[in-house]
């Protein structure tokens, strides 16, 4: 892409947050061991002598800024864990750790937070309220959100809002939708109990391959027959095991699999119509089985009203508002939106790999971008919850 006016702004003042998500981009930390970067991220913080709220989390931090104005509270929250991956990037500061690699880019979102943690200290005393600016652990394994709400940090807080990067959008491009915007990502286990036998003589036992295949194909109908033309779901069947001989029929089957919706009713639906089928093929066939799930995060679903400050904030900050296709991949900032209204957008860092790739990378102009979108969505958020717009009940 050229032309674009971000494209002809310098890093000019934001180099110390290019310089700190390359830091952070050199020592990555899975989920729940982020202790050298909790540490990193308190440094940078009290630099700039930003509070910060302790909230009695092992890994992840909370900060502050505002306060000297009444008003309503706010929380931009950023991601800081890494995946378990190896780095195939050859840039000069890929991961010096083996193994592991911020293959998701929440080294940015990190960076991008400070940097509006420090833009918003600089004018603190003109913010009509406050901003907690929340750095989450262990996102990668849909825990972090629920740490954080758990701590009663975000208690009072009337908006939250979050960003991840889009390596599809060019920089200078951000993704705001309102409504669904990314997926409830669960998982299912379902064990099949049959009657093994000599594989000549069927009818002396109960087959849990066949009821298996049954399982398989009734499955099928449940998107198909059950969820309207108007919704989506996804449902996969990932694994299969079963049986050790080819003269045998073995004892049991089992499967596995994700479930992916972007509504909680279709959701809930889906769950319900699974279990069903699994007990119904079961019970006809004369086996047994059970269905384990794995619950994973909610679908993120943006606040409507939070999706127009984001355009607005957007327009403030020049960049580009597009609407943005929904991902079917998993997001634990929903896990705030069940109890706080929540702004999720999508930030263009024009990658060349898709998210969890090892030779991942982004365009690091998006930084300031960034940057620029919290400040000025701090500021505009603040001032249309404080007069009554907005969310305010
Ligand atoms: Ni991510």
């Amino acid at each position: 892409m050229t032309g674009h006016p971000l494209e002809s702004v310098s890093h000019t003042g934001f180099e110390k947050f290019v310089q700190i998500r390359r830091h952070l981009h050199q020592y990555p930390e899975l989920s729940n061991e982020e202790f050298e970067t909790t540490k990193a991220i308190r440094g940078w913080l009290a630099e700039a002598g930003i509070r910060i709220v302790e909230a009695g989390l092992a890994t992840g931090v909370i900060a502050e800024v505002g306060g000297v104005r009444p008003g309503p509270v706010i929380a931009i929250r950023a991601d800081i864990d890494a995946l378990p991956v190896q780095e195939e990037t050859g840039l000069s500061y890929a991961s010096r750790i083996p193994g592991k690699m911020h293959a998701c880019g929440h080294d940015f979102h990190t960076a991008s937070l400070l940097g509006a943690a420090y833009a918003l200290k600089e004018r603190e005393s003109e913010l009509q309220g406050t901003v907690r600016f929340v750095f989450q652990p262990a996102e990668e394994k849909a825990k972090g959100a629920r740490q954080v709400l758990d701590s009663g940090v975000l208690d009072g807080v009337q908006a939250i809002f979050g960003l991840h990067n889009k390596p599809d959008l060019p920089v200078g491009t951000i993704g705001i939708k309102s409504g669904p915007l990314m997926a409830a990502a669960d998982g299912f286990v379902v064990e099949v109990d049959g009657k093994g036998s000599h594989a000549a003589v069927p009818e002396a036992g109960l087959d849990p391959i066949v009821t298996a295949a049954h399982i398989i194909t009734a499955l099928q109908s449940i998107v198909s027959r059950n969820v309207s033309a108007l919704q989506s779901a996804v449902i996969s069947v990932t694994q299969l095991h079963s049986g050790t001989a080819w003269n045998v029929i073995p004892e049991k089957a089992v499967l596995e699999g994700t479930i992916r919706t972007f509504d909680e009713q279709v959701r809930a639906q889906v769950l319900e119509r699974f279990s069903q089928v699994v007990d119904g093929v079961t019970s006809a066939l004369g086996t047994s089985g059970g269905v384990r799930w794995i619950e994973g995060p909610p679908p993120v679903i943006n606040d409507e009203a939070l999706a127009q400050l984001g355009l607005e904030a957007a327009a403030a900050a020049g960049l580009e508002a597009v609407v943005p296709v929904p991902s079917p991949a998993g997001e634990d900032f929903a896990v705030y939106q069940r109890e706080i209204p929540g702004l999720f957008v999508f930030m263009g860092t024009a990658g060349t790999q898709e998210w969890h790739h090892p030779a991942f990378t982004l365009d690091e102009a998006a930084i300031p971008a960034s940057i620029r979108f919290w400040t000025e969505l701090a500021d505009i958020a603040l001032k249309q919850l404080a007069s009554g717009g907005g969310e305010q009940p």
